[in-house]
Parts: structure tokens; sequence; C-alpha cells
């Protein structure tokens, strides 16, 4: 295939044919627009698992120092990919447990504040509301009036002393708000406030350096845009915090010296001084394995190249949205625009299985049809959602 790094932000139009054709063959017969909810595993991806495990079923073909220079290749492509550094990484199985080493490594105490947006995700929403058995409120910052979080609001409730965290998404699931993390993190920074961040709907999608936008600690998944397996993820802990973090559960391994197995009782006082001290027990490490190749194929590609390809990709959506004054949940605007678009046309349940059954796969979350197409998609088959949305217009989609 041809050398994607060498291939320049604007030319990804040029090679989607050749990755649909290797990587990504059954996009010959599927609209697939649904990366939001499950992104697919690349060929390269698949090729090493069924080599991993291959070598698994005979457990002697697998020394543990190539399994552990796997992991340790999984933890330095997640830095690469939002560049950190790989000791800043700890290999999660989902979201989740990112989001809670977040709530419950950080110092808090009794009458702290967490801020959130309303409508998150459960996953960013829970693990904090689970803390208010220790005297943390979780306080949600109403929405504005499009659904959006109100950055605004947000901001403000950040001059308030007791508000010790802002929790929120990189990228909203139900409407594709992609935040203003630069502007949020500034806001943090000035205020003393940790800054988490629920990545999975943009990380993978939407370009984000965490050299130029201080985040304190960054939750994902794999299984969406990062193309990755189930069971694949990674959470990012800003260097300076990791010795102020405690972690409620901890491992074999997040001890210093359990890395010589011939030494096992003698057992260390400290943890590991880096972001390795949250990751608990054995890996599950064929996803992480398969996290690494799907990581290395976005690294050759780039996320911004993802980020401008994706984004235009909705153009003629977008028009004609306008043109039939459908209405359009998400920000069309830079900074909040994203690869995620969700459009609310009369009777969107009936249209979503209209979709459906012209082989066009997304999703239908908070009364929106829910596009979420990636580096392998095409204008064709954006224009296949507008024909199909054409003829359910004119049919008069059932309400
Ligand atoms: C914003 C957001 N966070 C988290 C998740 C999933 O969390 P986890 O990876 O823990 O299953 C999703 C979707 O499934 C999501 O949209």
């Amino acid at each position: 295939m041809t050398d994607l790094a060498a291939v320049p932000a604007r030319d990804l139009r040029a090679l989607v044919r050749e990755l649909r054709d290797t990587e990504f063959p059954w996009t010959a017969a599927t609209t697939y627009l649904n990366n939001s909810s499950i992104g697919p595993i690349p060929e390269r991806t698949r090729l090493a698992l069924e080599a991993f495990n291959a070598k698994r079923t005979a457990p002697h073909l697998l020394p543990d120092r190539e399994v552990f220079n796997e992991i340790k290749a999984a933890r330095e492509h997640a830095a690469r990919l939002i560049g950190a550094a790989p000791d800043e990484i700890a290999l999660m199985p989902n979201t989740s447990m990112g989001v809670n080493v977040a709530a419950r490594a950080l110092p808090l105490s009794r009458g702290d504040i967490v801020l959130l947006s309303d409508r998150e995700f459960p996953a960013n929403v829970y693990p904090w509301l689970a803390l208010e058995d220790e005297g943390i409120t979780a306080e949600r910052v109403p929405v504005t009036s499009r659904g959006w979080p109100d950055e605004e609001r947000i901001l403000e409730r950040l001059r308030d002393p007791a508000v010790r965290v802002l929790a929120i998404s990189f990228v909203q699931f139900s409407n594709g708000y992609k935040a203003d993390l630069a502007k949020l993190s500034a806001a943090c920074r000035a205020n003393g406030t940790y800054l988490c961040v629920d990545g999975i709907q943009g990380i993978g999608q939407a370009p984000l350096d965490v050299r130029d936008v201080p985040v304190d600690v960054l939750a994902t998944g794999g299984q969406k845009w990062l193309l990755s397996p189930w069971g694949s993820g990674f959470v990012y802990v800003r260097k300076d915090l990791i010795p102020a973090m405690e972690p409620a559960y901890v491992g074999w391994m997040s001890y210093e010296g359990t890395d010589d197995f011939t030494k096992l009782v003698d057992y260390a006082d400290a943890l590991l001084p880096d972001a390795r001290r949250f990751e608990v027990g054995t890996f599950t490490s064929q996803d992480q394995l398969g996290m690494r190749a799907s990581l290395g194929l976005l690294l050759e590609i780039g996320i911004e190249a993802v980020h401008q390809y994706t984004t235009a990709l909705a153009d003629p959506l977008l028009a004609w949205c306008d043109e039939h004054e459908v209405r359009v949940v998400s920000p069309r605007e830079a900074p909040h625009r994203c690869a995620i678009v969700c459009i609310a046309p009369p009777g969107a349940a009936d249209v979503h299985r209209q979709l459906k059954h012209a082989g066009v796969i997304c999703a239908l979350r908070e009364g929106a049809i829910r596009l979420s197409p990636h580096c392998y998609n095409t204008v064709e088959e954006i224009g296949r959602v507008t024909e199909v949305l054409e003829s359910a217009l004119e049919g008069g989609a059932a309400a």
C-alpha cells in the first residue's frame, strides 16, 4: 500500500479507494456510517490478531517478552496519537475504566464539585455521581437551546473555587458537538481545576495534542474511532499529577519490581511512578495488540487528514438539509464541527428504518439520525443517504 505518512492531509481523497480495497474490503457491499457506535477492524489488524491468536493456541510460541513488547508498543502508539509521553498512558479495556481512574484517584475531598455538562453519555456521568457517597457533588450544567454543552455557563461555573473537576466529552455522542477544549483547558488552568475528558467520540477522528491543549485525564476505549477491538483502550494521565493519584484498585504489576517474574514475593512498597500504576493485572493482550495495529494505520493517515476529509464529506448532506429545511442537530462551524453529523428529519425513526432497508448503516440517538463517516467512507455513500432522505420526504415518513 502507498506510504500514507508521505501523503499530505488534503490528499486523503485520492487514497480512499485503495484504503477500502486493502483495509476495508467489505465496504464494496455496505454503506457503513456508524463509527460512533462501532468502528471496523482493518485487515491489517485482523491479520495481526489471527497471527497472535494462532501463537496463543500454543503459549510456548508467545514468550512474555514478545507480549510485553506489544503492550509497550500499544502505549507508545496511544501516546503518539495525542502528543503524550508513553509513561503517561495506561492501557484500559474501555472508556469507563479510565473515567473511574479519574473519579477515584484525583485528590478530591468532601464539599468538592465535579462539573458535568447535562446530557453526557452515561459513562462520563455515573462514575462521578457515585462520588456523592463521599460528599462530592456532581453538578450538571444545563445544555444550550440547541442541546449542546453550554461552554459560557461552564466557564462561569469554573470561577467557583469549589469546582475542582470539569468532566466533559471531547465530542458529544448524540449530536457530534466537539468541545472547545482549548478554551476550557485555559479556564481550568487559570482556576486550578482538573480537566477530565471522555475522548471516545473524538480521538481518532479529530486532532487533539495534549502538549498544546493541556488535559489532566483523558479516557478512551478503542472500539469506535480507533478501529480497534473490544477490550482495548487507554487512559492518559498528565505526568505531574501521577504521583498524587492513588489508584482505588491496584494490580500486581502496579508496583515497582514486578517486572522480574523470578522474584515476585519481594513485595515492594512503592507504586510505579508512571501511569502503569493504574493498570490492574494481566492485560487484554490480544485486544491491545489489535489496537496497536489499528493505531499504526491511523498514525500513517494522520488524524488531521481524517478530520479534514470526514468533515468535508458531510458538505453535500448539509446543503441538502438546508434546501429541504431538515434540521441539522450538529454544529457546523469550527471548532465544534467534526465527523459526526446528526439530522432530525420529520419521522426520524421511520427514516432511519428506511436507511437500514436501503443498506445504509447508521444510528438513531436521542431523536436524531447519527451519521458518522470515517477515513474509508466516500462522497457517493453520503449521496446514498440523501437519496433515501429524498424519497422518505416525498413519501412522507411516519412521525
Ligand atoms: C461519549 C461516550 N463515552 C463512553 C462510551 C462507551 O464507554 P465504554 O468504552 O466504557 O463502553 C460511549 C459509547 O459507547 C460514548 O459515546
